[in-house]
Formats: structure tokens, C-alpha cells, sequence
């Protein structure tokens, strides 16, 4: 069983990963619904926060059925990160994530980030700091390293774990590669296998097929598996990995009800949250993937991700329900 502080997360949990403009509260929602153990924010400016910013602010928002779900804030100044720990405690989240894994320019060259990889004491400092300044567990969400010549994971785990980090997500690729080559997952077993650890270790990057997910746990020996980029459009991912753990088989794709089902409620709830501008434009995204490998969908989707009106969009899945409602989807894998 893996606990992060006194939180139980299962037997090999399977994370949402925070994934900015994706990892809002009703793509949670379906997530978790659908088999993740836990959830997290996109990543929030601790700037931001403490500048009152609504933007930043709106990110704190978290359904009740989502926990347990970390936010996740960002930042390189101790005064900030301090005191957006204050401003994010308020919204009572089961975990608090710092994201030391961001690769890009304008976060990276503000220290902040992966940029923190640069300098692993004050990564250390600011972990502790954090600890010592909340209730709520802290963990740690980073990379291998700055680069290939400079990764130092096995130790700087060991050394947030010391100042009372409660779990810690190693991202398989280091800054350098941002998202290019393939994620590396022995660096993190070598974490995970350092005698001296003892918080979970949950391993990220490229978890894509359930057999990938059980590699991970029986060859790579993790505490659980964040998933990223496999999730966006397709939050059934979760519950295909979870019965393949149990069963040994892979799980018939969702159906065209369900996806249509899905697509509903995901656009309702997020109207319900962020209105009906943004709730439109905000699910776009996902519509690729609900309705991946339908031939002659295009038009369909074109209107699902032009409408603007959300009477539109809903009449775009009665459309869909309507022409395409016994097609049979294969199987991915
Ligand atoms: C669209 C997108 C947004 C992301 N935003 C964040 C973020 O806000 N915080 C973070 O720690 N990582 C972020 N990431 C990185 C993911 O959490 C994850 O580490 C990465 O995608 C590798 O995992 P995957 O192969 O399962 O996608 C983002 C990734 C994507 C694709």
C-alpha cells in the first residue's frame, strides 16, 4: 500500500498528472471516476496567487468527489511559495505539489521549474521550508536533472525525502530533452531502490498501454504511475490499466454511447464552472480522442471545436449519437 503522509493511495496508485489547461476540476472528476487514485491541478504561479490574481485563483477550485487531489504551485522565491502555501491550505487540498519539473523558457529562466535543478540546495530549502510551514503533505513533482551530465536524482530524492517530502513523481527525461526521446525509467528505479528511501517513488513519462504500466511496477519496481499525455481525450485509460491488473486482458474500448455520454458531462460540468465561453473552448481539446478513428468524422468534429455556442455543441453529439450510435471501435492496442 502506498500512503503519502497519512493518505492510503492503494496498492501501485495511478496519478492524474497535473497537466496545465487539461487537469481541471471536471476532467479530474471523469478521471478519478474512472479509476485514478489521485488528481492533480495544473501548475499554479505562486505569483500569481499571491498577487490575488483571478486566474491563478480559480485553479484552487476542487469538487469533493475528485480527492484526493494535490495542488500543484510553482516558484523559486521563498517568500512566495510560503506564502502561497497560506492562500492554497485555505482551499483545504489533501496534498500540495511543487513542480520542479517545468521545462520552459519563461518559468525555467525565473529559477523556477526545472530551472531549480540548477540548484538542488535550494530546491532542498524550499521543500523544507514548505514542510515545515503546512499541515498538508508536501510532495515533489520533478525531472532526471538539468541535463544527461548532471543527474543527481538518486540523491536529491534521498535528500527531499530528509526534510520531509511525502512522495516524490520523477518525470523520466531530463530538462535538456524537454519532451523529445524516450522517458528513462531507470534513473527513477534507482531511486526506488536506494535502501535509505521510504516515501513512495511514483514513476512519469510515457505510460501509454497497460503493459507499459505493468512494467513499470513489476520491472521497474515503483510505488504507482502518473499519467500524462495518454489520459487527454481518453480518461477511460485509467480503468483499461486497473483491469488489466486484474485481469491479464485488456478491456473492450468505451463505447460510442459512452464517449457521447462522457462528452455531454464533461462540457456541462465545465460550462457549470467556468461558464459557457470558456467551458466550450476549455473541452475542445478532448474531443480529438473521444472520438479518435470514426471514418468520415470530420465534419463532426469541426463543428464541435468551431461552435461556440454551447446549444451547438450539444446538438453536434445528438448529431453524432444519431448517425454514428452503433459504431463499433476497435481496440487500441
Ligand atoms: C499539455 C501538458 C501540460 C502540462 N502541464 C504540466 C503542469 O502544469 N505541471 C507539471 O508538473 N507537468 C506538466 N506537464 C507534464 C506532465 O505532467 C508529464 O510530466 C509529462 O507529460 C510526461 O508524462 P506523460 O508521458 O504521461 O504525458 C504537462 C504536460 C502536457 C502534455
Amino acid at each position: 500500500m502506498a500512503k503519502i503522509g497519512n493518505i492510503d493511495v492503494g496498492n501501485f496508485p495511478l496519478l492524474l498528472a497535473p497537466m496545465e489547461d487539461v487537469s481541471d476540476p471536471p476532467f479530474r472528476a471523469l478521471c478519478k471516476e474512472q479509476g485514478a487514485d489521485v488528481v492533480y491541478t495544473e501548475f499554479i504561479s505562486s505569483e500569481g496567487l499571491i498577487r490575488d490574481a483571478a486566474k491563478s485563483l480559480i485553479k484552487l477550485d476542487i469538487y469533493e468527489k475528485e480527492r484526493p487531489v494535490g495542488i500543484q504551485i510553482f516558484g523559486a522565491n521563498l517568500d512566495s511559495m510560503l506564502r502561497s502555501v497560506e492562500i492554497v491550505e485555505k482551499t483545504k487540498p489533501d496534498i500540495i505539489d511543487i513542480n520542479f519539473g517545468c521545462p520552459v523558457k519563461k518559468v525555467v529562466s525565473k529559477g523556477a521549474g526545472a530551472g531549480i535543478l540548477k540548484d538542488i540546495d535550494l530546491m532542498v530549502s524550499l521543500t523544507e521550508a514548505m514542510v515545515k510551514h503546512t499541515d498538508v503533505p508536501i510532495t515533489v513533482k520533478t525531472r532526471l536533472g538539468w541535463d544527461h551530465d548532471s543527474i543527481k536524482i538518486v540523491e536529491v530524492a534521498e535528500r527531499l525525502q530528509d526534510v520531509g517530502c511525502k512522495a516524490i513523481s520523477i518525470h523520466g527525461r531530463t530538462r535538456a530533452q524537454m519532451y523529445k526521446g524516450d522517458a528513462d525509467w531507470n534513473p527513477i528505479a534507482k531511486v526506488k531502490n536506494n535502501p535509505r528511501m521510504h516515501i513512495p517513488v511514483f514513476g512519469n513519462g510515457d505510460v501509454n498501454t497497460p503493459e507499459r504500466a505493468v512494467e513499470m511496477r513489476d520491472k521497474y519496481g515503483l510505488d504507482g504511475a502518473m499519467i500524462g499525455r495518454a489520459s487527454i481525450g481518453n480518461p477511460w485509460f485509467f480503468r483499461e490499466v486497473k483491469h488489466f491488473f486484474e485481469t491479464g486482458e485488456h478491456l473492450a474500448p468505451p463505447s460510442m454511447q459512452e464517449r457521447i455520454d462522457i462528452a455531454r458531462r464533461h462540457l456541462q460540468m465545465a460550462i457549470d464552472w467556468k461558464g459557457e465561453k470558456l467551458g466550450v473552448f476549455e473541452t475542445r481539446r478532448h474531443y480529438t480522442n473521444y472520438f479518435k478513428g470514426i471514418p468520415d468524422f470530420k465534419p463532426y468534429r469541426t463543428k464541435m471545436v468551431t461552435c461556440d455556442n454551447p446549444a451547438d455543441v450539444f446538438a453536434a453529439f445528438d448529431e453524432v449519437e444519431q448517425l454514428f450510435g452503433d459504431y463499433q471501435f476497435e481496440s487500441v492496442v
